[in-house]
């Protein structure tokens, strides 16, 4: 027998990246690949990467900076590029770090197999198509491996909706819906597998339509034994209609969480961010959801310092964190991308921006401390992902998806176990099983 070649893949970005991650791993699986934790022993090591922020591309640079000396060590090692950053930069990549030898877009993981025979062979490979077939399909799958109770299931790629600010049209490429049926046999082998919870992915979650809507998908799902709990992300406020509003009251399995991101509470900034809605239709939506599902929790996104964003603009940014009070809520401070209209626009000075996103970030703690703390004296169930740190502790998400660390707990993981919740800490939860 031969040993097998190790695999050393480094996720960035956003969770599809991570979904994505796994099956990557799947199709080297077949090519005699094993994973490894570590790049030190790796032959294969491959960046999944973002390209969302600058910061976030150029530390893909650095990092096959400090991952280049490997190779003098192990002459077998192979540095790949996959992700967002692959597809935007392409051969850029090779001419900037020679030491890499492969560069796949996200939308070419199928072709992974043939690629990695061409580096073996000496040579380099690049593949940013954007190719018709579902990239899924090909995937040479593992023995049945039994996996973590949580795990994520991409139904839609990419994105038309083409904010000013964006590179994920660019990356992703446009808006393509898995088809239902492959979905459902998808998470009936995970539920095989273990799996209690699916969070359903898309760059545009709520644009499904891979033969039925999202809705029904979600309804669909909720009939299969075993599945207990569904989640999805990310929506966009225009594409979040009465039907999927309806499930949300409706559909038990379907968790009292939703990401649903605003980005800025400014109608003239939305307008120029292309966002077609404004801050008053976002917040006669969250009512709606409200008004089926009074305890969901709701998440989003913020970009502040956005070019042209006035005082004023931001206040109104503020004064509709006050109105929704997210359970969480990511903001970032905007970042020039190359390539969208935006990067055409003057930038506001770095240090306004700096100082409202502390303003920002200070509101949106605030209320995810209260909102997590008015968990205290609850009961909530938890479904039980891993043993904690200490003795009799067992770790796992409530419905609202606030990590929970269960005291004297005599579940195992994969059990959903009723529990009180006792304190609040600063990123998690005390509770004591019911
Ligand atoms: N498809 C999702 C997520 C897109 S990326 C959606 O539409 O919501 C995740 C978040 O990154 C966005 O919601 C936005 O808040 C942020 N983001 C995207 N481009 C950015 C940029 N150029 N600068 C700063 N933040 C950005
Ligand atoms: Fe980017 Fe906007 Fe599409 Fe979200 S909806 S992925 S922010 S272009
Ligand atoms: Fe980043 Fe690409 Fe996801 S740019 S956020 S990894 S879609």
């Amino acid at each position: 027998m031969t040993t097998p070649k190790k695999l050393f893949i480094k996720t960035y970005g956003c969770q599809m990246n991570v979904y994505d991650s796994e099956r990557m791993a799947e199709a080297l699986g077949g090519q005699g690949y094993v994973e490894t934790k570590t790049a030190e022993d790796a032959d294969m090591i491959l960046l999944n990467t973002c390209h969302i922020r600058e910061k976030a591309a150029e530390k893909v640079y650095s990092e096959l900076g400090r991952l280049k000396p490997l190779k003098a060590d192990n002459p077998n090692l192979k540095i790949g590029v996959a992700g967002c950053v692959a597809q935007a930069e392409g051969a850029e990549i090779m001419r900037r770090q020679p030491a890499v030898d492969l560069v796949v877009g996200p939308q070419s993981y199928h072709r992974l197999p043939a690629m990695e025979e061409r580096v073996r062979a000496g040579q380099t490979a690049l593949d940013t198509d954007f190719p018709e077939e579902d990239k899924f399909d090909h995937l040479k799958s593992r023995p049945k491996a039994r996996r973590a109770p949580a795990a994520f299931l991409t139904v839609q790629e990419g994105c038309d909706k083409f904010c000013a600010f964006c590179v994920v049209p660019y990356t992703r490429g446009a808006e393509v819906s898995r088809p239902a049926d492959k979905l459902l046999t998808e998470a009936r082998d995970l539920v095989e597998r273990g799996v209690r919870e699916v969070t359903l992915l898309g760059q545009n979650v709520n644009a499904y339509h891979g033969g039925m809507t999202l809705a029904d998908l979600i309804r669909a799902l909720a009939k299969i034994d075993g599945l207990e709990r569904i989640r999805y992300t990310t929506s966009h406020p225009n594409d979040m209609d009465d039907d999927l509003i309806a499930t949300h009251g409706e559909v038990e399995k379907l968790m009292p969480y939703l990401h649903l991101p605003v980005q800025s509470g400014s109608d003239h900034i939305l307008k120029r961010m292309n966002r077609s809605h404004t801050a008053e239709s976002y917040l006669r939506l969250i009512e709606r959801i409200r008004s089926v599902r009074p305890d969901i929790l709701m998440s989003g996104d913020f970009i502040v310092g956005f070019p042209e964003e006035t005082d004023a603009d931001f206040e109104a940014t503020m004064q509709l964190v006050r109105e929704v009070r997210y359970g969480y809520a990511y903001s970032f401070k905007y970042s020039s991308r190359p390539g969208t209209p935006a990067a055409e626009r003057a930038d506001v000075p770095a240090e306004v921006a700096d100082a409202r996103l502390q303003q920002l970030q200070a509101l949106i703690t605030q209320h995810q401390r209260e909102i997590q703390n008015s968990m205290v004296g609850r009961d909530l169930s938890v479904l039980i992902e891993k043993q904690g740190r200490e003795a009799g502790q067992m770790v796992g998400k409530s419905e609202y998806l606030h990590a929970v660390h269960v005291e004297n707990c005599s579940a195992s993981v994969g059990d959903i176990v009723p529990v009180r919740i006792t304190e609040g800490k600063t990123n998690s939860l005390a509770a004591q099983m019911r």
